[in-house]
């Protein structure tokens, strides 16, 4: 763990002075941004900054799906396939984002570019199909729109 990553949880860890357990999340939050996933060696870090054991930490990293367990790609595709976008052709939409990077959702692409997930709802039902690209929102996205994504991620 580099030093500013420490001193960060540290910081954190101080707003929380009845415990260190509130400070798990903004510290996972702060070893993803540095390292781009949570190894176990990340995970047994965080633990040790925040005197925590690694299974609290994992537990806590294993619930959100915002945190990754494993290596992703450059890009994140993450397709909202909950009721409101289902019923306006979420799993198609899965399904073309599935032939365009030639994976299944769960996994990241050969050319180690695109991760595809498919989530839990978004927050952005009036506007389904949603599709984060990046943490950044596609509204409307149908399956036809798919191909241009997958070119635009592929080439950058
Ligand atoms: S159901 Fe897709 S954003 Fe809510």
């Amino acid at each position: 763990m580099t030093p500013n990553l420490y001193e960060a949880i540290q910081a954190e860890r101080g707003k929380y002075p009845a415990g260190s357990e509130s400070a798990v999340l903004p510290a996972l939050r702060l070893a993803q941004a540095e390292h781009g996933w949570l190894s176990p060696d990340v995970i047994r870090e965080v633990a040790d900054a925040l005197d925590e054991t690694p299974a609290y930490v994992k537990s806590i990293a294993s619930f959100y799906d915002q945190f990754h367990l494993a290596p992703i790609g450059e890009h994140l595709v993450e397709v909202c396939t909950n009721v409101s976008c289902a019923v306006v052709g979420a799993q198609q939409v899965v399904e073309a984002f599935e032939n365009g990077l030639g994976c299944r959702a769960g996994e990241t692409s050969a050319d180690g570019k695109v991760t595809l997930r498919a989530v839990e709802c978004l927050g952005g039902c009036g506007w389904a199909t949603i599709v984060a690209v990046d943490h950044h929102y596609r509204t409307h996205v149908e399956a036809d729109d798919v191909p241009a994504i997958v070119e635009e991620l592929r080439g950058t």
